[in-house]
């Protein structure tokens, strides 16, 4: 049976929309505003913003030229250009695509939760209790299945039926309520101290190794780098994109929505005084302190925080979907399934796996950090190698830019890029490790 030829976006920006959707989500809003406050504030955010352009840049334009340039799924990417060898760095993309998703959807089912009850019933003032009520047990664990579901149902629609689609319609949506969102909590009583927290900067904390680890996972994270998802949907490209291009306009994107979601986040805690909740913030601060906020705003909360929360499960829905698009398109690549099979069948098996993150926020916290510290980290070191050492001429796929640019990137990869890697590698390992031990 001839195969269907390779499915294709429809458009240049409808790739972009959907690359930057898969960038854009999560990442940036709570984890990005929970390890801010967890490692000082500014410090932290400079740290992030320049390992994002030295380190998350140049990878991010390596799994843009693997994908583009083989036409293929990772495993398939791999090996096209570097031999069966490396096919097995490509069965770790895809595990990590599954251990990601299946956390990454419980943290979107408590986000479609807030979005819902904030709404209809307002947001509960006594924000603690309810976010156990959510987060756990059966409660998180229909949501997740909820939005496991929302999820399987576009990515089955196909590459420009589906994902594309949903992220034309939904990422300016996105950028609309945030810029908005920000806009109006700079008109608030107070907002300053939120800004001198969020900007001013201690730059005796970059001492500190373990605001370099978080801000290195950081980066990959939200950059969705080192599984193969920006490989994934490069590869539905034609050969006449400007490769360079792309990559500065998503990371410029992923980076300015972090940013401006810190500038909703801070001000609006500040502002009504809820800043020492932030001190002591876990994976749970957005959804503790933030809802306590909008409950405190009164109806004027329940617009604001319901617009907040629908932004949120924009931004986790077009990540979702290029999360278990890696793994569907490995099921078509190299099983022969159809779309709709792959994505009903690993999609089922994620929503399974995901359980214990939605019985424990303990273990989806565990999860998040290997996934991040480990899979991600050790995945950029891998594809910085492999396309700085292995591959040759890299250069050649790339296309158009300057060849200084070239130069610059290759040397990136084949020296600071893993260097760097390797040493926050090195000291993440063990204190990953710990983590582990610690939850049993
Ligand atoms: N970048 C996404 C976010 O910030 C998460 C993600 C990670 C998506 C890895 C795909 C791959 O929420």
């Amino acid at each position: 049976m001839a195969s269907p030829p390779r499915e294709q976006w429809s458009s240049r920006y409808g790739f972009m929309m959907a690359a930057v959707g898969s960038a854009v989500g999560l990442g940036n809003m709570w984890r990005f505003s929970y390890l801010t406050a967890e490692n000082g504030g500014a410090a932290f955010v400079v740290l992030y913003l320049a390992i994002t352009w030295l380190v998350g840049l140049p990878v991010l334009l390596a799994e843009l030229v693997l994908g583009r340039g083989s036409q293929k799924s990772p495993i398939r990417a791999l090996a096209h250009f570097g031999g069966d060898s490396w096919k097995p760095l490509g069965f770790v993309f895809v595990a990590a695509g599954f251990l990601i998703l299946s956390y990454y959807s419980v943290i979107a089912g408590w986000t479609v939760r807030y979005a819902l009850s904030g709404v209809f019933l307002g947001f509960d003032p006594d924000a603690g209790a309810h976010f156990v009520r959510v987060a756990s047990g059966w409660d998180a664990f229909g949501f997740h299945i909820a939005f496991m579901m929302g999820t399987i149902l576009i990515v089955a629609r196909g590459v420009s039926g589906g994902i594309e689609r949903t992220a034309m319609v939904l990422m300016p949506a996105l950028f609309a309520i945030v810029i908005g969102l920000a806009l109006y909590a700079a008109t608030l009583d107070g907002s300053s101290g939120g800004y001198a927290y969020y900007l001013n900067t201690d730059f005796g904390k970059l001492s500190e190794l373990d605001v370099w680890k978080a801000a290195a996972g950081q980066a990959f994270f939200s950059l969705s780098l080192g599984m193969g998802a920006m490989l994934t949907f490069a590869s539905y490209l034609g050969r006449d994109t400007d490769l360079p291009q792309e990559a500065v306009i998503i990371a410029v994107a992923d980076v300015g929505i972090a940013f401006i979601a810190g500038l909703v986040v801070f001000p609006m805690i500040y502002a009504l005084n809820l800043s020492s909740d932030v001190g002591e913030s876990t994976v749970g601060a957005l959804f503790i302190t933030l809802p306590k906020a909008f409950a405190e705003m009164g109806a004027v909360g329940r617009g604001v925080g319901g617009l907040f929360f629908v932004a949120l499960v924009v931004g986790a829905l077009t990540s979702a979907i290029s999360l278990l698009e890696v793994v569907v398109a490995t099921g078509i690549d190299g099983l022969g399934w159809t779309r709709r099979k792959a994505a009903i069948v690993f999609g089922t098996a994620i929503a399974i796996l995901g359980i214990p993150s939605a019985w424990s926020t303990d273990i989806l916290g565990a999860v998040d950090e290997v996934a991040n510290n480990i899979f991600l980290l050790g995945g950029g070191l891998a594809l910085s190698i492999f396309v700085g050492w292995v591959m040759t001429d890299p250069e050649a796929e790339v296309g158009s830019s300057g060849l200084v640019w070239l130069a610059i990137w290759r040397n990136l990869l084949r020296f600071a890029v893993p260097l760097f890697l390797g040493f926050v590698l090195y000291f993440a390992i063990p204190s990953t490790w710990e983590t582990l031990v610690a939850l049993f």
